[in-house]
This record gives structure tokens, sequence and C-alpha cells, in this order.
């Protein structure tokens, strides 16, 4: 038997795109066990979601370390002990250094809320909304050393129509994230995913 795909995620405050891979790992949609949380902030509600899910979760204190790469050490070696195979960020509002870039290179994904490159950074559905813009979207990325910078794995558009307002099309976001991560995880677990510089496609 094949042994199982293991998926650590990052995430910093409500978790619900952690809640829907913690979901769709139980009825069978991503072929894989998440089996790791990694979490900045202690009381983020997210850590109370692994728990009830029975899954382990790193929690640290930024605050508590003179640099990122010292508390990022300490994470690999965490990722490490669980043999970690795919880390997923999911609301993770930390920049990463190479200490984990390099180490999971290809091997760690981000979804961001706008149809990259429009939008990178904080409050992506915010600056779509402000700009006025048509047509934004969601976007699932490979995890280089930049801000949003990572080759798109995969994309899904949303359109803003005249009667949306900034909370429906966070709403409308929200929906199109939890259809379309999954997804690109379960691709990851079954080994689907061929990288050729920024050309990621799906072998189907
Ligand atoms: C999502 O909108 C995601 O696109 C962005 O952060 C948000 C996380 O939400 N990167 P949640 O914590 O999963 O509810």
């Amino acid at each position: 038997m094949a042994s199982t795909f293991r998926i650590a995620v990052f995430a910093s405050g409500q978790g619900s795109n952690f809640q829907t891979l913690v979901e769709a790992t139980q009825n069978g949609r991503i072929d894989a066990e998440i089996v790791l949380l990694v979490c900045d902030k202690a009381k983020a509600p997210v850590v109370e979601r692994a728990n009830k899910a029975g899954i382990d979760s790193y929690v640290f204190d930024p605050k508590a370390y003179a640099k990122r790469e010292d508390y990022e050490l300490e994470i690999a070696a965490e990722l490490e002990r669980k043999q970690v195979d795919l880390v997923v960020l999911a609301g993770y509002m930390r920049l990463l250094t190479p200490v984990l870039v390099d180490r999971y290179t290809g091997r760690m994904i981000n979804i961001h809320p706008s149809l990259l490159p429009a939008f990178p950074g904080k409050d992506a559905i915010g600056q779509a909304w402000e700009y006025g813009v048509k047509t934004t979207g969601i976007t699932v990325h490979l995890v280089d050393g930049g801000m949003d910078t990572g080759a798109v794995i995969a994309q899904k558009a949303v359109e803003i129509r005249n009667e949306d307002s900034l909370e429906s099309l966070e709403e409308k976001i929200h929906a199109a994230e939890k259809e379309l991560y999954p997804e690109v995880v379960s691709w990851f677990a079954k080994e689907l995913i061929h990288v050729e510089g920024r050309k990621v496609s799906v072998m189907q």
C-alpha cells in the first residue's frame, strides 16, 4: 500500500480554508492526511478547529525570537519530524524566508484572493473593489521568496456585478476558495503536478 501523503497547513486567523481542507481529507475528496497546523497566534480560531479535529498544532510567538529565520528553523524541524510532503498556506500572515521556502520548493502552495499578478499583498479583495474591476478571483500558486509572486497553479474568476457590495464580493471569493483549494491539494496528493519554470501543468 502506498504511504499516506502528509500535509501541514499554515494559518493565522479564522481557518475556514483549513476547515474545508480537513473535511476534504475526511470525506475522501483529498487522499491525504493533515498532520500539522502551524500557527503564529495562540488565540486564533484556527487553533481550536485543529484541536477539535484532533490535528496536532505547532503554535509559536514570533515576538519570542530575534529574527524570522530562528522560528522558521524550529518549524522546519517540526515539518521534518512529521515527514510533511506538502505545505499549504491558508491565510498565514507572515512572509517566509529561504529557511522554509528553499526546503519546500515546489512543495509549498498559497491561496490568494485575486487574479494574480493583479492585487498582490494585503486586502486583495478590497484593492480589487476599490479599483473597480469587473472580474477578480482567486489564485493558487507555488510559494517563492516574493510576495505572491510564485508560479500560478490554478485560478478561478469571480465577476463583480452592479448589485455587489464589498461584503457580497468577499462571500463569493471565499466560496470560490473552498472549491478550488481542495481540488488543487488533491492534485498534489495524486502527484499530478508538473512544474517547468513558471509553467505548471496538471496531468489529468
Ligand atoms: C483567505 O481569503 C485567503 O485567500 C487569504 O487569507 C484568507 C484566509 O481565510 N490568503 P481563512 O483563515 O481560511 O478563513
